[in-house]
């Protein structure tokens, strides 16, 4: 029996998975694997039953060839899982598990920080007010634009855009979503939203807010042709994942002006900042914070520890993730 644990968790796995039965010598942290070589890495995880990996750390076949036939369940510190191979896993037994409840209220309240930011120009408001030069009250300065009785797109609505429609009830907006289904929770009162196509929400959205997986299919789903489809006083904000938008795309759409702004928890080739985004005023960016709560991660790392259990045990875990509709 051999558990890695590929990063430094919030609250120590160990005395967790003790509780749930393991002795403590069969658990084994790295707290920095995501900045090992590939090869020290395969070496590292050779031979685990468990995996606890961060969303920093690819997890695909030759991984998975490498931990060898032992490994029985991967449990990703996250709940996007676009870093893991489904399908490699599938072919393999792996049963992958994520662990979203923790992570939707808190990534909720970053989307709607970043919007309230963008359309306020917070960071530009913060930089005057801390560089000394401000000169004092001005019915004109740093005027944004009015996010109330105004309408949210949220694109790729599961539990976190549904989280980020439920707080807009307090801004009496008008909300669209896309979804593969339709959300019925969503279109009940008080939240009575309607589903549209991408194509149609957008030119009628003040607010567009993407809480869509990465996939194959939304790689780069907000291009140039989709930001041109955006009200030129419309806000983007993308707290998902950042291959999600074309950054070259949105740096034109923002020097131009095209758009009003964006705000951005997450980055198409994190940790680097796009350089051309960082230059346009109105651009509020974040480090990939969207669920950093002491409290939630807690919750991830007491719940990374259930799944894995629960697989190990013979149990089905709570958060499992399906394997894509083509595996075995
Ligand atoms: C964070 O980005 C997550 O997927 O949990």
């Amino acid at each position: 029996m051999s558990i890695h644990v590929l990063l430094n968790c919030v609250g120590d796995p160990i005395p967790m998975l003790m509780e749930a039965g393991f002795a403590a010598e069969d658990v084994i942290v790295t707290p920095n694997a995501t900045h090992l070589a590939t090869a020290d890495l395969h070496r590292l995880v050779r031979g685990s039953t468990a995996i606890l990996a961060p969303l920093t750390i690819k997890i695909d076949g030759d991984l998975l060839d490498a931990a060898g036939a032992s490994l029985e369940v991967v449990a990703n510190y996250a709940v996007g899982v676009d870093n893991i191979d489904l399908k490699a896993c599938a072919a393999r037994g792996v049963t992958v598990c994520n662990g979203p409840p923790p992570m939707i209220e808190a990534t909720a309240d970053i989307a709607w920080a970043l919007l309230i930011a963008t359309a306020r120009r917070l960071r530009e408001g913060i930089r005057l007010a801390e560089s000394g030069d401000w000169k004092g009250y001005d019915p004109q300065l740093l005027l944004g634009h009015r996010l109330h009785g105004g309408t949210l797109l949220v694109v790729g609505a599961g539990r976190i855009g549904a989280a980020v429609a439920r707080r807009s009830i307090g801004w009496d907006m008008q909300v669209l979503y896309t979804a593969r289904s339709p959300k019925p929770s969503l279109e009940a009162p008080p939240i009575s939203a309607t589903k549209v196509s991408l194509e149609d929400g957008l030119p009628l959205a003040d607010a567009v807010v993407l809480t869509i997986s990465l996939e194959p299919s939304t790689r780069h789903l907000i291009d140039a042709a989709a930001l041109a489809l955006m009200k030129p006083n419309s806000v983007l904000v993308n707290v998902s994942r950042g291959p999600v938008v074309d950054e070259a795309a949105l740096a034109d759409a923002l020097a131009e002006k095209r758009i009003l702004g964006a705000g951005l928890d997450v980055h198409e080739h994190e940790p680097t900042i796009q350089p051309r985004l960082l230059e346009c005023p109105n651009v509020t960016v974040l480090p990939h914070i969207g669920s950093a709560t002491v409290e939630d991660r807690l919750d991830l790392t007491r719940l990374s520890v259930e799944n894995i259990s629960a697989v190990l045990a013979g149990r089905k875990p709570a958060h499992e993730v399906a394997p894509p509709a083509s595996s075995p």
